[in-house]
């Protein structure tokens, strides 16, 4: 910290980068001294529309991170591609990074991220700011309430009927995923998280590509190169099964609610179009004195998540802190990511085999 004020970069001046910027402005001890991008002038625009006008600016990752030697944190806003590569080389300088989710494209990229992670010593958290939601901070209350009993079956995932979103998310060579990275790894944190991130170990997936691709149905169906729906059957430690359906599209308005079967009880969440925050009330099933019951729990809604999502990350880099989001739990997220496709790729039921870090 320079002047009681953390010294922070931003690298990737896109879309999400706005909310970054935007959620440290409301920080009295932050300040932006350096913004990347690789698009010509892109970095310098972002300057002028938030306010960062003393930022100094670079036009990649590495010339930004090579001239920064004072930085405390860097926020990683690339697309999904250029995960791995902007974070591992920020840990190596010995920079704080919280890089936005999915945590990478492969699973190999996230093991290499937790290794730099590990011998730098430094915080790498990843960007899940549904986590600081008042609806699924309650969620995962009750789960762990033991009202469920032990959880055996989770049905999770959703979507929309259309809402492909564009831009550099359709693009393989950018985005590397599509729907499932997108927004898949939302519901799968959500249901995850709630149940203390059991190791996963087989999947068998399917993924598809029929909207995206359509002309008569999408407008940008010609550089459309990544998936518009998968559905997945996972199995974990402990027993426990999910069943999971992704969409960005498809021909009907939505797969269903998360469900979540225990042995004492059943948690029904009403269906979103992407799980990237609040929902509407939760229902829970017991069985009382013979008798079937049903409760709607009112769930609470709101929760400043941008805010809890950055400033959790600061504190623990200030405190020497533990990630808000830690790797040793999106890993296994991003494994089962990466298990999906290459199940569907292959057509058959794959291993999830994380290698020792
Ligand atoms: N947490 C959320 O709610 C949320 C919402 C939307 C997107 N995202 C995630 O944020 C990421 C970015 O999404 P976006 O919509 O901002 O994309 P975007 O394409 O608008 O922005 C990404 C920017 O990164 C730049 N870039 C790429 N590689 C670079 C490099 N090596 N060095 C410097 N700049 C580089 C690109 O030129 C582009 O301007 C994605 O991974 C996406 O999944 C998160």
């Amino acid at each position: 910290m320079k002047n009681g004020k953390f010294q922070v970069g931003i690298i990737g001046c896109g879309g999400i980068a706005g909310a970054h910027a935007n959620t440290y402005k409301r920080m009295d001890d932050v300040e932006i001294v350096a913004l990347a991008d690789i698009i010509p002038g892109k970095a310098a625009q972002f300057a002028k529309n938030f306010g960062f006008e003393g930022a100094r600016l670079y036009n990649s990752h590495s010339e930004l991170l090579e001239n920064e030697t004072e930085l405390d944190a860097v926020s990683i806003c690339t697309y999904n591609r250029q995960h791995a590569i902007p974070t591992i080389e920020a840990l190596n300088r010995g920079i704080n990074v919280i890089v936005e989710k999915p945590m990478s494209v492969t699973l190999d990229e996230a093991v290499e991220m937790v290794r730099a992670e590990k011998k730098s010593g430094k915080i790498l958290s990843i960007g899940f700011q549904p986590r600081f939601d008042e609806s699924m901070k309650f969620m995962k209350k009750v789960v762990r309430s033991g009202e469920l009993g032990e959880v055996y079956y989770i049905q999770t995932g959703g979507g929309r009927r259309r809402g492909i979103p564009g831009s550099t998310f359709i693009e393989d060579k950018t985005a590397g995923v599509g729907a499932l990275g997108d927004i898949g790894c939302y519901s799968l944190d959500m249901c995850l998280d709630a149940i203390g991130y059991p190791k996963p170990l087989t999947v068998t997936a399917f993924k598809s590509d029929y909207i995206g691709k359509n002309p008569k149905q999408y407008r940008e169906a010609d550089r459309f190169s990544v998936d518009d729906f998968s559905a997945a059957f996972i199995r974990l430690e402990g027993g426990i099964v999910i069943d999971f359906r992704i969409a960005w599209a498809m021909n009907v308005d939505t797969p269903g609610d998360t469900i979540i079967l225990g042995k004492e009880g059943g948690l029904r969440i009403p269906s979103t179009d992407c799980w990237n925050g609040g929902f509407g009330d939760m229902t829970l099933y017991k069985t009382i004195a013979g008798c079937n019951v049903q409760t709607v729990l009112p769930t609470p809604k709101g929760g400043d998540c941008w805010y809890g999502k950055l400033r959790s990350f600061l504190e623990a880099v200030k405190n020497g802190g533990k990630a808000p989001v830690p790797t040793s739990q999106i890993l296994y997220n991003q494994a089962i990511l990466d298990g999906i496709v290459r199940s569907a790729q292959l057509g058959k039921e794959v291993e999830i085999n994380i290698p020792e870090i």
